[in-house]
């Protein structure tokens, strides 16, 4: 499928990306004031629309930024103008533009709504996709990561980190060695016969991709205990992947340096990689 024409929508007009200019008092240029989502798209369909929506909500909740009327609406227009395409739509809420640059928000602003489509190359068969890598750090970003802000400097570096050392992802770990998430994903590991994957809260993000995957595994028969995997457990791990919108399911098979389990992608990486992919598949054709 074609990549999608070179447009983005930008407070409700579309235009060419190339064209759009946002004020550089917006609060989301100087201070990171700003969330966002980032769906993945089928042949023009976002997937999930309202998982992401009300993720979109919560976080604009906990920045007090209100909800911006006619965003489904600025979402659908853009959708409509593209035409088909597989791939992403990033979808950005900023506090908007104030007249001042000061730290406190002050009065009531127009939020400023930012969304691009973009192509995106999924693996053809995402069970038999290759294994990633991924390297550890401890978790330097701030202490509020159930909230998907553009403010992402931690993930930056940890993405640096891992370009640095030649690997995929930057996997975060808290003080007790007990993994949380990656740079731009959630992870899951599975120890004997159950799968781990870091309870919710302030230090992962909810991600829509890892709620299907309880599902999923569920019906699988698969067990997964929502429970953070510790990194001192490291030699008892038969599998750990990572999850996310355009990420998919993928498995990881290094972890610093050295493998992980057998160092292949493991069946039940595979077992539910498979299954998310069906679920993507069915949402699209529901949604066309
Ligand atoms: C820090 C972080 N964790 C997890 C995820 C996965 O979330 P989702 O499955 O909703 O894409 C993302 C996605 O961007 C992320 O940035």
């Amino acid at each position: 499928m074609s990549a999608p024409p070179p447009l983005c929508s930008l407070d409700g007009r579309i235009g060419p990306l190339a064209e759009a200019r946002i004020s550089p008092l917006d609060r989301g240029f100087l201070f990171g004031d700003s969330v966002y989502e980032t769906m993945k798209v089928l042949g023009g369909h976002p997937l999930f629309l309202p998982a992401h929506l009300a993720r979109l909500a919560a976080s604009l909740a906990g920045f007090e930024i209100p909800w911006p009327e006619g965003l489904a609406a600025e979402i659908a227009a853009l959708l409509a103008a593209t035409g088909p395409f597989d791939g992403s739509l990033y979808v950005q809420v900023t506090r908007g533009a104030a007249p001042q640059r000061l730290h406190q928000p002050g009065a009531r602003l127009t939020p400023t709504r930012f969304l691009l489509p973009a192509a995106y190359a999924f693996p053809a068969d995402p069970a038999a996709a290759p294994g990633l890598t991924a390297i550890t750090r401890p978790d330097w970003r701030w202490q509020r990561c159930d909230l998907k802000t553009t403010a992402l400097a931690g993930s930056v570096l940890g993405g640096l980190a891992a370009a640095h050392a030649g690997a995929d992802e930057v996997l975060f770990a808290g003080p007790g060695g007990e993994l949380r998430e990656g740079g731009h994903t959630n992870l899951f590991v599975r120890h004997g016969e159950v799968l781990e994957t870091h309870p919710l809260g302030a230090v992962v993000l909810p991600g829509v991709t890892r709620s299907h995957l309880l599902d999923l595994a569920a019906g699988l028969g698969l067990t997964v205990v929502e429970r953070a995997p510790r990194l001192a457990d490291r030699e008892a791990w038969r599998e750990l992947f990572v999850s996310g919108t355009l990420t998919g399911v993928r498995g990881v098979v290094q972890l610093d340096g050295t493998p992980v389990g057998d160092g292949t992608v493991g069946p039940w990486t595979r077992r539910l990689a498979a299954a998310l992919a069906a679920r993507e598949r069915a949402a699209a054709e529901e949604a066309g």
